[in-house]
């Protein structure tokens, strides 16, 4: 009776101390993502009409569109149909008009768009989950028209040898069956630079200081059609 007593005040510890932990250590993740999600959504000018982002998920950029233009009109494509709600709810949050709102269920290989459609692509953490990176970067090409704007975030492989990238390449297969498809060692960087953008490509790396260290570095930037 007693033992059990303690192994269940030892759970309840366990618990607070983790759902503590994770609270305190993933808010500082996401105000470092932030501070790079401002940076490349600053690139995304108010000429940008017609804006499609890949893996919109819930829509945890939806501000920052607003925070550019309101005119905007945005297609979230997601293969998962269940983001619709929040989605909905997301865009009425950050302002954006229901009209100025469209979700597509499909995925990032396959753009359910004409060729030279939209001003705009926008993919966060999305790279990392797609099946084919470079088939999904050739869509992209493909649905942007001429000088047409492509911004990224994403978390990507750590330097070859280092500690990290060895500790990614054991954790891989985990993070892929825990975090929905997710894996920790693609070269996304290098896939970037070889998707053709003649525009040009900006590429800024950020090793975040927070918590999952396991999926650092991150990079982010502007690839132009
Ligand atoms: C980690 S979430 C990122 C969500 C959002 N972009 C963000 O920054 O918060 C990854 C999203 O990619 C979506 N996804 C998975 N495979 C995909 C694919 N092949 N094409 C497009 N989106 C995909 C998932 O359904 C999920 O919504």
């Amino acid at each position: 009776m007693f033992r059990e007593h303690i192994i269940r005040r030892g759970q309840w510890y366990i618990r607070r101390l983790w759902s503590w932990f994770l609270n305190a250590t993933m808010q500082s993740y996401w105000e470092e993502i932030d501070n790079c999600k401002i940076k490349v959504f600053d690139k995304l000018t108010a000429k940008a009409e017609m804006v499609l982002e890949i893996g919109i998920g819930t829509g945890s950029n939806m501000s920052y569109y607003a925070d550019c233009n309101l005119n905007v009109t945005l297609y979230g494509l997601d293969p998962n149909p269940k983001m619709k709600k929040y989605l909905r709810k997301s865009a009425a949050k950050a302002g954006l008009k229901p009209k100025n709102f469209k979700f597509k269920q499909g995925v990032g290989e396959a753009i359910p768009f004409k060729d030279a459609s939209v001003d705009a692509v926008v993919a966060t953490l999305v790279l990392c989950s797609v099946s084919d990176v470079t088939q999904t970067l050739a869509e992209i090409k493909r649905v942007l028209r001429p000088g047409g704007t492509f911004i990224f975030l994403e978390h990507v492989a750590a330097e070859d040898g280092s500690f990290f990238r060895r500790l990614q390449k054991l954790l891989d297969p985990l993070q892929q069956r825990l975090a929905d498809g997710c894996h920790l060692t693609r070269n996304t960087r290098e896939c970037i630079m070889e998707a053709g953008f003649n525009g040009g490509v900006e590429i800024e790396t950020m090793s975040m200081c927070s918590f999952p260290w396991i999926t650092r570095p991150h990079i982010y930037g502007v690839a132009y059609k």
